[in-house]
Formats: structure tokens, C-alpha cells, sequence
């Protein structure tokens, strides 16, 4: 797939700019707070409806404006696609796909498909489960869309269940009556919770399956086979057999061992919200004993991995976004990033100095200045 085209209005420091891609390789130029990251930021939020630097649509939209706007044209094997994505400071976000509006958001997933690399990504290595498990999640939302909509109904799921249990905790205030009907619908959230938690984390299990080989691979080759890199999915709910059935099972059977705790606890402490997926090399945890460097490989390989793919599940090659990574890769990773992507996948690239980059390179890309949310050609 290619971006042809990004525009964006009133989005971050950007106040109404666009930009034509005309090259497989773009390299973004600027210093320090002038709207590199930005801009790739705004490719996150078409691919994934995410962006892993903000929590609030009002955080995107330009300061002293009410609503902001990014519009893309993207071309793909199928044809070409017209994105509008439109924040506002208050109000619901709307997406329209060639003119029509969405009014189901996640049938925007799927049309430009993209992988973001920065330095917060080494926060998949050193960061706590959470990180690890928002990054499985959005790659599944790339591969599988409906991803989305499934986990959004477990988290609906889990967020009453977690209210009744709270209200149960306060149970010494209410009648005999009331706990006992409270009780009962707790035996129906049990089976809302192991229906929706078991479409996770069997989706989960599936893809860690097919990325674990591809990113070992990679890995082996930039760390010159002389480390092994293992991923293991360790669910909160093992299960064995890839079957609906049984993997409800499990889920009712760990539930009804923890009933006490949950109870006591006033929270649900069974089910995927609670996964870990465990990164080691050479048998040890890559978060507690990792060099720097280690850390930085094991990343730029899961990249790499998922980049691969992507591709492979989707049938066109996906988008990569670099953001400020290059510079700090040594010159053996660097190029055995560039091996990887040649001229195969779309790349933005960011960065403070140009001068870091290999003069074949910079011949082979379209180079672009970022100063204060404008941007023109180099230099
Ligand atoms: N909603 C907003 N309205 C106006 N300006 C904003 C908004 N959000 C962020 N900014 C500004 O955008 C700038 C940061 O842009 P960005 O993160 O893209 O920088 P960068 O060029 O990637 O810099 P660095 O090299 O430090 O990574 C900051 O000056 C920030 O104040
Ligand atoms: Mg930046």
C-alpha cells in the first residue's frame, strides 16, 4: 500500500498543511518539538483509531480550535481510498471512507495498515504487562478488525461485573434478598466473562503463535545467532485445546476457584486483562537481566516480525513508521533494518540530524523540514 497524500487541519501545532509523498522512503527533518512525531502520529490514528501518545481526542486537535482533521488518499491493490478522521475538543470523533461516513469506527481498521517504531516502544521490554498486552492488541486489530469489536464487548463485560462485585463487597447494608439476586447475576457475568474472555485470548494465543517464529528469525539474524529469543503467552486462563468450548470451561472453572478472593477483593481477577506475554533471550526474562542494546534488538525484531506479518495476512505490504529510532541503533542494526525494509514497505522516518543517515540512502528519499507545523522541502 502507498500513502499518496496526508492533509492535516487544526491536528496538533499543525494548523492546515499538506503533504505528497514521492518517494518509497520519507525522511522528516527538524529539531526538537517542531511536529515530526505529529505528523506520523496522525498515520497511527488512521491505522489503528489509536494513538499510543494520547488518551483524549480534545489532547489532537490544535490548541484554540474546536475540531481538527486529518485526510489521506492511500493506494491500494484494490484501488485507491479516501480517509477523514475529524477530533473535536468535545463531542464524538466521526471517520468517513471515500465521502461516506462510518458509523461503526472500526470498519475504518484495515484500510492503511501501519507500524510505529519509537524509543517509548522499549517500553514493551521494560514496561509492566500492560504495554505488552496494548501491543498484541493493536496488531490484532490490523490482522482482524472484528478484534476490535471483541474486545471491546470483554472490557464492557468486565467493567459490570466489576460493579456488581464492588456492590456486593457492600453487601453487610443490604437485605438477604437483594445478595441473593446479586449473586445470581453474578453467575450470568461469569458466563458473559468466560464467552468473551476466551474469543481474546484464543485470538491472542493465535497470533503470538505465527509472530513468535517470524521475530526469532529476525532476531537470530541481527544478534548473529548467538542469542534466542522466546515469546511465550502466558495467558491468566491457561487452556490447552483451541476450542471454544473447552476454553470457557477453563475460564468458569478458575472463576469459581477465585470466587472467595474476588469477592474479598471486590474485583475481577480472572480472565485476559490480566495476560502476560513473557520476552526472554536465552531462557531469561529480557525485562530484568537485558542489556540496552539487547533490549533495543529484541524490539527492533518484534517490529520487524510484525511488519512480516502483516504483509503476509493482508497480502500488501503495511506502512513503517520510524520515529527517532535510527540514530540510536548502532550501525549494524541500522543496516540490518534497512536490509529488512529496503524498498519493500512505505517508510516515514524522523529525525534531528540528517547527517546520520548513509548517503545512498538519502539520494533514495524524498527529504522534508519540519519547522513549527509547517513543512517544505529539504533544506
Ligand atoms: N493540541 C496541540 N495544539 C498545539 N500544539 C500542540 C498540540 N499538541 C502538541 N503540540 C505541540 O507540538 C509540538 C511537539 O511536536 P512533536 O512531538 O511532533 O515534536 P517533534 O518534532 O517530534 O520533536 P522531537 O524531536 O522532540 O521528538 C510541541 O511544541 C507541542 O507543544
Ligand atoms: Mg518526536
Amino acid at each position: 500500500m502507498y500513502l499518496q497524500r496526508l492533509s492535516l487541519r487544526a491536528f496538533r501545532n499543525y494548523v492546515e498543511q499538506s503533504v505528497n509523498f514521492e518517494a518509497q522512503k520519507t525522511i522528516l527533518v527538524g529539531n526538537n518539538a517542531q511536529g515530526k512525531s505529529n505528523l506520523l502520529e496522525a498515520v497511527e490514528l488512521l491505522a489503528t483509531l489509536k494513538s499510543h501518545r494520547a488518551l483524549k481526542d480534545r489532547e489532537l486537535v490544535k490548541e484554540g480550535a474546536e475540531a481538527g482533521q486529518i485526510l489521506a488518499t492511500v493506494d491500494r491493490a484494490y484501488g485507491s481510498a479516501e480517509l477523514a478522521m475529524t477530533l473535536r475538543t468535545s463531542g464524538r470523533r466521526t471517520i468517513a471512507l471515500n465521502g461516506e461516513g462510518l458509523r461503526r469506527h472500526i470498519d475504518l481498521l484495515g484500510t492503511v495498515n501501519a507500524v510505529q517504531f519509537s524509543s517509548l516502544d522499549l517500553e514493551l521490554v521494560r514496561g509492566s504487562p500492560e504495554s505488552r498486552r496494548t501491543w498484541i492488541d493493536t496488531l490484532l486489530f490490523q490482522l482482524e478488525p472484528i478484534y476490535a469489536r471483541i474486545l471491546q464487548e470483554y472490557y464492557q463485560v468486565l467493567k459490570q461485573r466489576n460493579a456488581l462485585l464492588k456492590s456486593l463487597y457492600k453487601s453487610e447494608s443490604q437485605s438477604p434478598d437483594s445478595i441473593a439476586d446479586q449473586l445470581t447475576q453474578l453467575r450470568l457475568w461469569d458466563e458473559q466473562l468466560a464467552t468473551t474472555g476466551s474469543r481474546v485470548t484464543r485470538r491472542r494465543s493465535r497470533v503470538l503463535k505465527r509472530l513468535a517464529p517470524l521475530a526469532g528469525d529476525i532476531h537470530g539474524d541481527i544478534s548473529g545467532g548467538s542469542e534466542t529469543l522466546d515469546i511465550t503467552y502466558r495467558p491468566n486462563v491457561p487452556w490447552t485445546e483451541d476450542d471454544p468450548e473447552q476454553v470457557q470451561q477453563a475460564f468458569l472453572a478458575k472463576l469459581e476457584q477465585r470466587r472467595f478472593v474476588e469477592q474479598q477483593r471486590a474485583t475481577t481477577l480472572v480472565g485476559p486483562h490480566r495476560d502476560e506475554i513473557e520476552l526472554a533471550i536465552d531462557g531469561t526474562t529480557a525485562k530484568a537481566y537485558g542489556s540496552q542494546g539487547q533490549q533495543r534488538t529484541l524490539v527492533l525484531a518484534l517490529k520487524l516480525a510484525e511488519l512480516k506479518l502483516i504483509e503476509e495476512v493482508v497480502g500488501e505490504p503495511p506502512l513503517l513508521l520510524l520515529d527517532d529510532v535510527l540514530a540510536e541503533l548502532d550501525p549494524q542494526r541500522q543496516n540490518q533494518l534497512l536490509e529488512a525494509i529496503q524498498d519493500r514497505f512505505q517508510t516515514l522516518i524522523t529525525t534531528t540530524h540528517i547527517h546520520s543517515f548513509d548517503a545512498q540512502w538519502l539520494k533514495a528519499s524524498q527529504i522534508l523540514t519540519v519547522a513549527a507545523g509547517t513543512i517544505h522541502t529539504y533544506p
